[in-house]
């Protein structure tokens, strides 16, 4: 055990610094940036992709996170209008015109049940399935039209953490190689999102390397009553992993929220006891953002942002860097999450890579 673990305490903090390499077997063969194209082993059937007119993304936990990150990026790299589903609720909502959906079940294992449950629905309706997966010969494999593998790796730790990384930019590289075949997406702006993809590893890597700072305020702030964590846009989704990488980890009360939602609740929780830790990159509206940032400091809540170069957040507690990334910014201040929860959880003993009452793989409804 100790030697698959590679010299780190966890598998958790180990498959948090996998991210670099996790994502470059993610991009490696497939991206080509001097001419703008996305290759996947995807065949759709010819015409496929110009009659379609949704995409929904069915998952679970932090997977469904990936999902709703995705669904912006099909949104607006792509042109067609996509919906992250929670795939236990799929019954409920799905399957508005499945001839023209792709219904794709975005899931680490391959093996939630819910996910499953969904996709087989989306199926039998009559809509096209897509498994986005890390897990060769898993049922979504079997089960779906077609696979698409985001080649992480091996995941042990029960929080995910790379697979998000990969999903992601797994999705992104979809959303390209459709926004090109259906004409949405010009090549010059198809080249600068590869060029930033190609650049995460990189991103994350210099991300990684700040982890004492990220440590020393997780130390600090490690016994707060609660956090929250906030963002717009591809930050929003990214505040949701937050919370919940927290949560499931260091056992305490963490909520992630739209930034803008603050004012409509979740503000009377805010007091001096409650950090709030705010996504404020490209791709995450941040002067926006930094408007409902100022409403809880005047609360008096610590703020821990997650900037970029020429966002001025000089009024906050503290402030991390990340590296241009364009729109995956988000997906690099994910890393400090991480690393956030992790030292949290770690400062008080938990069970980090087993949380009590998880499970790796939920293969139950
Ligand atoms: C469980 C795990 C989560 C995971 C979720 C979905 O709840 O503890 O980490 O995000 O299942 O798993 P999947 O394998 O479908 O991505």
């Amino acid at each position: 055990d100790a030697a698959q673990k590679g010299g780190y305490e966890h598998y958790m903090r180990k498959e948090i610094h996998e991210q670099p390499t996790a994502l470059r077997q993610t991009l490696g063969s497939r991206v080509d940036v001097n001419a703008g194209t996305a290759s996947l082993d995807v065949d759709f059937p010819t015409g496929y992709l110009e009659s379609l007119e949704e995409i929904q993304l069915l998952a679970m936990g932090t997977s469904y996170y990936a999902g709703q990150y995705a669904a912006t990026l099909f949104e607006s790299l792509a042109g067609v209008r996509a919906t992250p589903v929670m795939a236990s609720e799929y019954s409920y909502t799905g399957g508005r015109d499945p001839w023209r959906t792709l219904s794709v079940a975005v899931t680490q294992s391959g093996e939630t049940a819910d996910t499953l449950g969904a996709l087989r629905e989306a199926g039998a309706a009559g809509a096209r399935t897509l498994g986005v997966t890390n897990t060769l010969g898993s049922s979504v494999t079997r089960e779906a039209d077609d696979a698409l593998f985001i080649r992480a790796g091996p995941e042990i730790g029960v929080a995910a953490t790379k697979t998000f990384a990969s999903q992601v930019s797994t999705l992104a590289l979809l959303a390209i190689a459709i926004g090109r075949e259906r004409g949405d997406l010009s090549a010059a702006e198809a080249r600068e999102h590869l060029e930033d993809l190609t650049g995460l590893p990189g991103a994350i890597q210099q991300v990684l390397d700040e982890e004492a700072q990220i440590r020393e305020t997780a130390h600090e702030y490690a016994d707060s009553d609660a956090f929250f964590f906030v963002g717009r846009e591809y930050g929003h989704p990214v505040a949701l992993e937050g919370a919940l990488k927290l949560k499931e980890i260091s056992y305490d009360h963490a909520e992630g929220f739209a930034a803008g939602e603050l004012k409509h609740g979740p503000l009377a929780l805010v007091t001096e006891e409650t950090p709030v830790l705010a996504v404020l990159t490209e791709g995450s509206r941040p002067q926006e953002t930094l408007n409902n940032v100022a409403e809880v400091q005047a609360r008096g809540a610590p703020t821990i942002g997650v900037t970029s170069d020429d966002v001025a957040a000089s009024s906050l507690t503290e402030t991390f860097d990340v590296p241009d990334a364009g729109i995956f910014e988000p997906l690099v201040a994910n890393v400090y999450f991480q690393l956030f929860a992790y030292h949290v959880a770690n400062a008080k003993g938990r069970s980090i890579d087993k949380p009590r009452n998880l499970a790796k793989s939920v293969t139950v409804e």
